[in-house]
């Protein structure tokens, strides 16, 4: 079993008009173990995101109090690429295009990152592998011969942050709204994706703003972030309870502040 424990974390994001750091995560704490899967919901503009770039690596996100640890291991120090090749995969709300690197170059270079220098994957397990899986998400195989993400439609990268999760077989999988923009099709088979890894050797970051999604892969936990921290967790139930309630109550049970209600 592998853990990843966000401890006490604060993150600032340098804030140009006002000339000074701004904090956006207020003191987030979390415990994932592989085997499970977590789902944060929240407001926009609460953390979500920031939270998920930030156990990735993203330079932007500086940490000013706290840690994050793999395995009991501070990753505070390591770069996006070492974080990678220890386990940790982001799905990201909005997938980057690169220029020049084909879907296929990319998966394999991506899944030899993750295995040592003596066990890289050969040619033959690797398309094995990616046939498979092409199949299990519905995906043209033709989508693989092209740059990674340039042109793809919102819904194909999407589906195509899934493929890139099945070839990988992360140990924790932080997806960020993998579920905005697909249509019902595309949502149950990247939710069949998911639930294909589920395992002792996976665990699951869930960020959405739906039920429905949660409906289709179910969360072992759920958390409430507001305002920079995670104000309350619960089982499956409580992402129902909010999507019938909205968060207007919690609101009121954490004295969060009207310009934050307004805000959202
Ligand atoms: N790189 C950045 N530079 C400046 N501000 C940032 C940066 N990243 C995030 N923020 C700010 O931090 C706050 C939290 O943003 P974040 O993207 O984490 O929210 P979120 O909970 O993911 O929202 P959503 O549900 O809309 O995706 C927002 O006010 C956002 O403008
Ligand atoms: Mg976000």
């Amino acid at each position: 079993m592998a853990t990843l424990e966000i401890k006490n974390l604060h993150v600032s994001v340098a804030d140009e008009e006002a000339n000074q750091p701004k904090e956006i995560l207020k003191g987030v704490n979390l415990l994932m173990r592989t085997g499970e899967i977590h789902a944060i919901m929240g407001p926009n503009g609460t953390g979500k995101s920031t939270l998920s770039e930030t156990i990735m690596g993203q330079p932007a996100y500086q940490v000013t109090q706290g840690d994050i640890l793999l395995d009991g291991e501070s990753i505070l120090e390591m770069p996006v690429d070492e974080r990678a090749r220890r386990g940790l995969f982001l799905a990201m709300q909005y997938p980057a295009e690169i220029q020049g690197v084909t879907n296929a170059e990319f998966l394999r270079a991506a899944m030899n990152a993750r295995r040592t220098e003596a066990n890289q994957i050969g040619v033959m397990e690797f398309l094995t592998t990616l046939d498979h899986n092409l199949a299990l998400l519905n995906m043209d195989e033709a989508m693989i011969e092209r740059y990674l993400n340039e042109g793809f439609s919102g819904g194909e990268k999407k589906r195509n942050e899934i493929l890139q999760l099945l070839m990988i077989k992360p140990a924790f999988a932080l997806l960020d709204e993998i579920d905005s923009g697909l249509d019902i099709d595309a949502l149950q088979v990247v939710s069949k994706g998911v639930n294909s890894l589920r395992g002792d050797q996976f665990g699951a970051l869930i960020i959405t703003h739906y039920q429905r999604l949660l409906k289709y892969i179910v969360p072992d936990v759920v958390h409430i972030m507001m305002d920079g921290r995670i104000v309350k967790t619960g089982g499956a139930e409580l992402a129902k309870q909010l999507e019938n309630e909205g968060y207007a109550g919690l609101r009121d049970e954490f004295n969060l502040s009207v310009d934050l209600m307004d805000e959202n």
